[in-house]
Order: C-alpha cells, then sequence, then structure tokens
C-alpha cells in the first residue's frame, strides 16, 4: 500500500470521542499531518510512529469510572509534547499528580473563559468564548504545570507546563463554537511541541507520487474510474507518478447523470492524456434491470454486472498487477471500528470480488475529503469532477423507484440536470452536500393549457452533510425552488408535479433506496 510519511505527525489519542477526526482535521489545516490512534496503543506501538507530538482527545467517561479509558504510562516517559483536550486534559492531571474532582456539576455550552496571563498557549488575557462539554473539573493542574485559565466551574480551564511540555484545555478548541481555538492549537503546536508546519498539499502529491513509484517500480496498474471524486483524484494522481503504465476502466452504466459519461472522457482522455477503456454497457444493464423493482435486488443486479464487465476490460490487460482504489482516511477509520446494522448494500467501483489477486495502490488513504479536492485542483482537474456531488455506485438506478427503463433513465436525467443547473445558478453548490431529482413510480393528475394530464411526479432531494452519516433537508430559498419546479414541469415532458423532500437523516437515508 502506498503510505506517504511526512517528517511531522501529530497523533490524535482517541478516547472514544465525537471530535477525534475534527481534531485531525484541524491539525491538518494547521500544516501539520495528523492521524488518529486508539488510546489502547502501547508506548512501542507509539514510538514506532515517531510522533512530533500526541493530542488526547475527549471521551463520554468520567476519569474516575473504574473501565474509564485510560493510556500506557509509559508513554509519559517519552517525552514528546502532548496537549489533552476536556477528557484528555483531566486525565493528564488524574495521571501527573494533579488533581480532578467530582463536583457533581458540569459546564455545557457556551462559556467564558477567563485568561490568567499572555502565555505560550494564549496570545493575550482578553476573555474567551469557549465550548465546553464536561462534568468532573480540575481543580490541581499537573504537578509542574500552571493553571493558565479558568471557566466559572473550573479553576485549572487551561494548564501549562512548556519545559515538560504537557499542556491541557477543559474546553473544546476544535470546534466552530470556539472562535480563538484554532489559534490555540496552532500555538500548541508551532510553540509548544516547535514544530514548523510544512504539510501542504502539494508536499502530499510529491511525496505520494515518489511513494506510487516505489511500490508500482515497472508494473502495470489498472483503475476504475466512476466519475466521482475519489477515483478520479487517484487515477490523476497514480498517472503523475508513473505515466502510461496505468490504465483506466471506465464502466459507463447508462445510468449515469446527463452528460457524465462524456465528460469523464473527455476530461481522462482528451486533457488528462490517460489511456483510458470506455466501455458503453447501457444496453447491457437496461436488460439485466428489466422487471427488478425491488431495491436491494436492484443494487446486486447493478453491482454484480458492474463487477463482470470491469473484470472482462480489464482482462484484457495484460501483466496488470496493481489496482489503484480511491480509499479514503475516514473509510480507513471507519473499517476499524464496529460493524453497524446494514441499512443498504453499497456498491462502489472497485468494489470488486476477493478472488481477484491484485494488489492495491491507495493514494488517498490519508486524507480527508476536503483535502482530496485540494489535490484534484492541483492535479488540474476540472471544478465539475473535484466539486461533484457524492453519487451513488448504482447510480440513478437507486433513484429511480420501480423499473429502470431508458424512458425513465432519460426522464430522470433531463430533471436532475435542472436541480443541479438551478442549485449552480444560486450559488449554492458549495454549501449543499447533495441536490438531486427522484423518479417515483405513481402518477398524478394536472392541469396545463386547459388539458387535464395524467403525469409523473419529479420529488426533489436535498441536503446539507458533513460525511452523510447524518444529513438534514436543505433549508433552499422559495425562489430556487419554484424555479426548479416550473422549469422541470415546462421542460421535461410527462413531469406534471414537483415534491420537495423534507426528511432528514436519520429517520430517512439520503438516496430512496
Ligand atoms: P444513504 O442513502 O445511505 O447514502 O443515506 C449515504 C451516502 O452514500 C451515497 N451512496 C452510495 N455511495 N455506493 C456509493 O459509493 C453506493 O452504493 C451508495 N449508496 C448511497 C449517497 O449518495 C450518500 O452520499
Amino acid at each position: 500500500m502506498s503510505e506517504t510519511a511526512p517528517d511531522e505527525r501529530v497523533l490524535v489519542v482517541d478516547f472514544g470521542a465525537q471530535y477525534a477526526q475534527l481534531i485531525a482535521r484541524r491539525v491538518r489545516e494547521a500544516h501539520v499531518y495528523s492521524e488518529i490512534v486508539p488510546h489502547t496503543i502501547t508506548a512501542a506501538e507509539l514510538a514506532e510512529r515517531a510522533p512530533s507530538a500526541l493530542i488526547f482527545s475527549g471521551g463520554p467517561k468520567s476519569v474516575h469510572e473504574p473501565d474509564a479509558p485510560s493510556i500506557d504510562p509509559a508513554i509519559y516517559d517519552a517525552g514528546v509534547p502532548i496537549l489533552g483536550i476536556c477528557y484528555g486534559a483531566q486525565l493528564l492531571a488524574r495521571d501527573l499528580g494533579g488533581t480532578v474532582a467530582k463536583t457533581g456539576r458540569g459546564e455545557y455550552g457556551r462559556t467564558e473563559l477567563s485568561v490568567s496571563d499572555a502565555t505560550l498557549l494564549f496570545a493575550d488575557r482578553d476573555p474567551q468564548q469557549v465550548w465546553m462539554s464536561h462534568f468532573d473539573t480540575i481543580v490541581e493542574p499537573p504537578r509542574g504545570a500552571t493553571a493558565t485559565a479558568s471557566s466559572p466551574e473550573t479553576p485549572a480551564a487551561a494548564f501549562e507546563d512548556p519545559n515538560r511540555r504537557i499542556f491541557g484545555v477543559q474546553y473544546h478548541p476544535e470546534v466552530l463554537h470556539t472562535p480563538r481555538g484554532q489559534q490555540l492549537l496552532e500555538r500548541f503546536l508551532l510553540d509548544g511541541a516547535g514544530l514548523s508546519a510544512t504539510w501542504t498539499m502539494e508536499s502530499f502529491i510529491d511525496s505520494a507520487v515518489a511513494s506510487i513509484r516505489e511500490q508500482v517500480g515497472d508494473g502495470r496498474a489498472i483503475c476504475g474510474l466512476s466519475g466521482g471524486v475519489d477515483s478520479a483524484v487517484a487515477a490523476a494522481l497514480v498517472h503523475r507518478a508513473i505515466g502510461a503504465q496505468l490504465t483506466c476502466v471506465f464502466v459507463d452504466t447508462g445510468l449515469m447523470r446527463k452528460g457524465e459519461g462524456d465528460q469523464v472522457v473527455e476530461t481522462f482522455r482528451r486533457h488528462q492524456g490517460i489511456e483510458l477503456i470506455h466501455v458503453r454497457a447501457g444496453e447491457r444493464f437496461f436488460e439485466r434491470l428489466s422487471g427488478v423493482t425491488e431495491p436491494e435486488e436492484k443494487r446486486k443486479a447493478i453491482g454484480e454486472l458492474f463487477i463482470r464487465i470491469f473484470e472482462d476490460a480489464s482482462g484484457g490487460i495484460e501483466d496488470a498487477r496493481f489496482l489503484v482504489q480511491g480509499t479514503l482516511y475516514p473509510d480507513v477509520i471507519e473499517s476499524g471500528t464496529g460493524h453497524a446494522a446494514k441499512i443498504k448494500s453499497h456498491h462502489n467501483v472497485g468494489g470488486l470480488p476477493e478472488d481477484m489477486t491484485f494488489e492495491l495502490v491507495e493514494p488517498l488513504r490519508s486524507l480527508f475529503k476536503d483535502e482530496v479536492r485540494a489535490v484534484g485542483s492541483q492535479l488540474g482537474l476540472p471544478d465539475e469532477i473535484v466539486w461533484r456531488q457524492p453519487f451513488p455506485g448504482p447510480g440513478l438506478g437507486v433513484r429511480i423507484i420501480g423499473e429502470v427503463t431508458p424512458e425513465r433513465v432519460a426522464i430522470l436525467q433531463e430533471a436532475d440536470a435542472i436541480v443541479r443547473e438551478e442549485i449552480h445558478a444560486a450559488g449554492l453548490e458549495r454549501s449543499i452536500w447533495q441536490a438531486f431529482a427522484v423518479l417515483p413510480d405513481i402518477r398524478a393528475v394536472g392541469v396545463m393549457g386547459d388539458e387535464r394530464t395524467y403525469g409523473y411526479p419529479v420529488i426533489v432531494r436535498a441536503v446539507t452533510s458533513e460525511d452523510a452519516m447524518t444529513a438534514d433537508w436543505a433549508r433552499l430559498p422559495y425562489e430556487v425552488l419554484e424555479s426548479m419546479a416550473s422549469r422541470i414541469i415546462n421542460e421535461v415532458p410527462g413531469i406534471n408535479r414537483v415534491a420537495y423532500d423534507i426528511t432528514s437523516k436519520p429517520p430517512g437515508t439520503i438516496e430512496w433506496e
């Protein structure tokens, strides 16, 4: 697997926080590479990863509970700078000679922080608004540390020991509700831990290119393109590293959005100069989907046929030993945790059968989505690809309720294009996670030009989200909804009604099937 190894890395030790990922992202925003590790990591395992600094995350437990998550005490002897956040700060206080009291009083939400002096962590004494979410209270900082800020319920809301390079804050600097939180993190990283903060997307690309070359040597690699951001960026990055040793395979299922197939071919073949096998497989998919209406059966049928076609196409590339995949860091983190209930069987390009004997090349394994977008722009991919909304592997197949036919796909493509055009025209593209149209299998009566109509409704779905695990229906302005609706009815034959889906996730899912 290709991994990059920046010189400076901060490990965020996860004590069960909702916020560990967010902390890692904020550290990266400060141009320091960071990763998340479990709190069960041993001092020896940690040493192998040679961290430049550690950040202990928050967590849901009390340090006084018998099964409270703890850390291998030998880690404290390694001399690595540490910042504890919330639970992490309480743990430092408990383990290093301070006192954490069970006061029975907590602090939740916006709280005012009084700063005692300008210090390493604080640029000035101005009171700050911070976000708190804790019970238990640090009353004595670790031995040798000084309390440098307090809040109404917490005498040692921040503590600092610049000699031993141990720091803690009871509040959450990583959340936006703490306006000066990023500044505090940067002061810890630069002044507390003495880092030089040189991690940028350019430096990432350079080291990724070097490690892809090392992994692949003079071998051949293939990459399945879906039209989505992740596979596109992975392909462009690998192409930069190994050029003509990479061949991409694009299986056009006929279930893509309007114009999308052509755009993939145009971008990769013409602009990026990547060798591309374009399989027009629409007819085979429609044939396979004929009469299939049950959502899981539909997903399975699409996924299986996709794999068969991909195998056929890639089988023609002699001696390809490497398979490029656009796996991202959140996928890596998630696959390391417990199993969630299966809601839908997801199909991804490259969700390949187990008997395939490729070695994986996953150059984006350490990146978050927004970082992948930045890499894509840097590599010269167009905005339409870099800022493309997530699109499910089974494509419009899961946005057509009931049977998937070429006629129904054509109707949905037109309606969907209008939804996206209107979102674009309103400048909402980057604030909305996904906006699309769904075609149900019901009909409605209407009236157009004095004539009775009996047509199909279209359902518009638009959501905001951070990571698709949860989502909120988007509060689109009425004018935007109105122009979408009137354009869809006027421009798409067969549609006589438009409904807006106001279900959040949960209880709804983002897609309809
Ligand atoms: P749901 O509908 O489960 O979707 O709320 C969550 C996110 O995942 C996308 N999605 C998929 N992505 N293969 C994918 O690569 C799939 O089979 C698939 N199904 C849903 C969906 O668009 C949303 O962003």
